[in-house]
């Protein structure tokens, strides 16, 4: 990725990861900003761009922190200000980016905005907020936190009101009509910007505005708010980004990159059930028949591509049919379910498996758009499904095999979590460590595989994709294109060996060159090309053309 290009975000890795989690610096059992501060130099290792920090603002934590309760400050238990600051400074001369978690569509009911509104019915902030004497408006929007909600209206005793709320009834919704709501969000991501940050990760974007006989999501008002703040970006802090956390169909999932005017990036939650879906049927379909749903996206705007991150797995935008292949698959034990969705990490989900792990991370590397990875998964890491809520995938991260994983010099029970001791996933095994003493690990081969993929950013990153068939439905298969530059990817997606031949006569003369080991395949000829493929395995060929020595 080169740091200073504007459009940096399309070459680069992203990295996800809650400050609470990562490093504790002071003992208290708590990750913190100097922790952080102190593990660049893993993630600068690692190969990652830009981090991505969960939410760290000031917040009674009932929903880990996408409550807020002060936009301008940070829980004093990750640090300060300054030890902010610190960390962008340290992060951008190390050359990495930072964003941040911006959850614009509500606050914590503990919120001084909140408790103003709700206490006086004239007083400057009520209108900041959206009340009804009864829940009968807004019928048609669904419930989204469907294990623990009842509707989006709540009664409040002090307000002698309802107010209405997307998720958690203690995260009052803001009201988007009103402009000084729409200033002041402004005003909060002016600050941050102004501190040096590079963008925002936008939480739960197609909620902003209520309006009767709608579903109350993607609403043309919520897509205008967003143009304004992408020109605010435009105008003032151009470079920074803007990054969706849309999660709906593909036609509304891609709205939100506008034409080229709105979000710089968004998450692609059609493809992620999708690959899921498609290792469980051993069929390719799913992930091409979405990605044809999902393409083409205006040039200067790009997909981040994700398998698991601090959620549960949704799947709300699936059919009945894909949900009940992923809960046949993936979600066996009622515990492993949360709401729509499967709350797992990704080792588990795959049980373990090596070779099943190599094909997703090739696959997230690959297909197009940036790769955002979740803290933990490079390693392995496993989770807790008896820890409520989405807790389970969120415990400390396993540093070595010291005391508390490496994760805090804490006692134990202070911790904000437990950490991971199930045998099959215990720290003293799956850590961070260990693993990079073992040239085998998994750790190594993300970081190798990081490298691989900066060889070819441009054409992985930017590139076009174009589909091949062989006929053999478990093989997927597409070839990267940027300017002359081809690779030809190839993945078996079945629990069994396959051979195949592709029609790649368009490339006579190319050698393909396996990019892992450099390693020259025969010439590419008028005939069928043919593949062994090991089960769950995979090939990436960089296509190098007929009379070129120089090598890629
Ligand atoms: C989406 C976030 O990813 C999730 O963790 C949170 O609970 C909801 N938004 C509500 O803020």
């Amino acid at each position: 990725m080169d740091f200073d290009d504007p459009l940096w975000f399309r070459d680069a890795i992203f990295y996800e990861l809650h400050v609470k989690s990562f490093y504790d610096s002071n003992a208290d059992g708590v990750g913190d900003f100097p922790g952080l501060i102190q593990k660049l130099d893993y993630l600068k290792n690692l190969g990652i761009d830009c981090i991505w920090l969960l939410p760290f603002y000031e917040s009674p934590l009932k929903d880990d922190g996408y409550d807020i309760s002060d936009y301008y400050s940070i829980l004093s238990v990750y640090g300060t200000v300054d030890d902010f600051k610190k960390l962008l400074d340290e992060a951008h001369s190390r050359k990495i980016k930072v964003i941040a978690d911006l959850v614009l569509n509500h606050v914590s009911d503990q919120h001084p905005w909140f408790q103003e509104a709700r206490k006086d019915k004239n007083s400057k902030k009520r209108n900041w907020f959206v009340w009804s004497d009864d829940q009968s408006r807004y019928k048609d929007a669904r419930i989204i936190f469907i294990d623990t909600e009842r509707s989006n209206w709540t009664f409040d005793p002090v307000a002698g009101q309802y107010f209405w709320h997307r998720f958690y009834s203690h995260q009052p919704d803001l009201n988007y009509d009103n402009p000084e709501v729409r200033e002041e969000i402004k005003k909060v991501m002016r600050y941050w910007l102004d501190m040096g940050l590079d963008g925002f990760r936008c939480d739960a974007v197609p909620y902003l505005f209520e309006r009767e006989g709608t579903n109350c999501e993607n609403l043309p008002e919520t897509h205008a708010y967003f143009k304004e703040l992408r020109k605010m970006i435009d105008r003032e802090y151009p470079g920074r980004i803007l990054l969706a956390e849309a999660n709906q169909w593909p036609t509304d999932a891609k709205a939100y990159f506008g034409n080229e005017d709105e979000f710089h990036m968004a998450f692609n939650f059609p493809l992620m059930p999708r690959i899921f879906v498609a290792l469980a049927k051993q069929d390719a379909f799913p992930i091409i028949n979405i990605m044809q749903q999902v393409t083409p996206i205006p040039e200067n705007c790009d997909w981040g591509i994700f398998l698991r991150n601090h959620d549960e797995l949704t799947l709300e935008m699936v059919t009945d049919d894909e949900r009940d292949i992923m809960y046949n698959e993936y979600a066996k034990l009622p515990k492993m379910r949360l709401n729509l969705g499967i709350r797992r990490r990704l080792s588990p989900l795959i049980e373990g498996d090596r070779y099943t792990f190599e094909l997703l991370h090739a696959l997230l590397f690959s297909l197009p758009g940036s790769p955002i990875m979740y803290y933990g998964d490079e390693i392995g890491m496993g989770d807790n499904i008896y820890l409520g809520d989405r807790n389970g995938v969120r415990t400390p991260m396993q540093w070595s095999y010291d005391r508390n994983a490496g994760f805090s010099a804490a006692d134990p029970e202070q911790l904000y979590s437990p950490v991971i001791i199930n045998p099959n996933y215990h720290y003293e095994f799956i850590n961070v460590e260990g693993e990079s003493r073992m040239p085998n690990s998994l750790l190594n081969w993300v970081r190798k595989m990081i490298l691989v993929r900066r060889k070819y950013s441009a054409i992985l990153g930017r590139g076009k994709i174009r589909y091949f068939y062989s006929g053999e439905k478990s093989v997927l298969a597409y070839v990267r294109n940027y300017g002359n530059e081809n690779v030809f990817c190839i993945f078996n997606l079945a629990r069994v060996p396959k051979a195949v031949m592709f029609d790649l006569h368009e490339f006579k003369d190319y050698t393909p060159v396996e990019a892992i080991t450099d390693s020259d395949f025969p010439p590419i000829g008028e005939l069928p090309y043919f593949f062994t493929l090991n089960s769950r395995s995979f090939f990436w060929l960089y296509l190098r053309p007929p009379g070129d020595n120089t090598g890629k």
